[in-house]
């Protein structure tokens, strides 16, 4: 087992799992209405994201009018506009249900020159009140692929082989990147909060490996123990077998 003082283990129901983490979303925006937090795609944080729209809709109008939401990654290569693409994900699956919006920063992926896009994201990227992460297969979180190290900055990478593979089976081949842009696990770790949310019996080997072995770049996401405010919001079939 790796000591750990900083991580808090959620683990809850599956039924449970979005309504919590949404719950607890809003209440670091009640204490602080302009709460700056980087956000991530996938199919993992789309249950909560569902359910923080039904929320703002019910709850307290402008609940995100001062706060700021940090892109967490994007592929490069793929025109502005492509279903496949991070911003345009999250534009449709939590900033389109929010009125108003937080404040959005995408990752500037259009120009012709992604180092540049990536520093500039690197300042977006730097004094985060909050980063929210899912866990990859590999280990992965943003597109701090296995290699990665804990002094990373936000950066052009190339992707995995495992990350251009689920790329493809949600995509298809024809818009599948090689390349993409990430907030490094530096800007990860400065972050005043972490959250990792992870969910289902598939992530549950992957999970185990970040949280209960030593740290290492197999397992970007196993630099996360080093946080002092670390939160895995995990379900219990992820957690099964930590
Ligand atoms: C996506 C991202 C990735 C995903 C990870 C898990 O913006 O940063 O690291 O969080 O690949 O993806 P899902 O949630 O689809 O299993």
């Amino acid at each position: 087992m790796t000591a750990a003082p900083g991580l808090r283990l959620e683990v809850l129901p599956e039924g449970q799992w979005a309504e919590t983490v949404a719950q607890a979303l809003l209440e670091r925006l009640v204490a602080n209405p302009r709460l700056r937090l980087c956000l991530p795609t996938g199919d993992t944080p789309t249950p909560v994201y569902a359910r923080l729209a039904v929320l703002d809709r019910a709850g307290r109008p402008g609940a995100w009018a001062q706060a700021t939401a940090v892109l967490l990654d994007e592929w490069v290569g793929l025109p502005a506009g492509d279903p496949a693409r991070c911003d345009r994900r999250i534009t449709q699956d939590l900033l389109d249900g929010l009125a108003p919006p937080p404040r959005f920063i995408p990752i500037e992926v259009d120009g012709d020159d992604p180092e540049a896009a990536a520093a500039r994201h690197d300042v977006a990227a730097t004094g985060l009140d909050l980063g929210v992460l899912g866990l990859g297969m590999n280990g992965h979180i943003g597109f701090n692929e296995p290699g990665s190290r804990p002094d990373d900055p936000t950066r052009l990478v190339r992707l995995a082989v495992s990350s251009r593979d689920a790329a493809t089976a949600r995509y298809g081949a024809a818009r599948t990147p090689t390349a993409g842009i990430t907030i490094g696990v530096a800007r990860l770790l400065e972050a005043h909060e972490v959250w990792l949310l992870v969910t289902g019996e598939r992530k549950a080997s992957i999970l185990r490996r970040a949280l209960r072995e030593p740290e290492g770049p197999d397992c970007p996401a196993s630099y996360l123990l080093r946080h002092r405010r670390l939160t895995v919001f995990a379900d219990e079939a992820a957690a099964a077998t930590l």
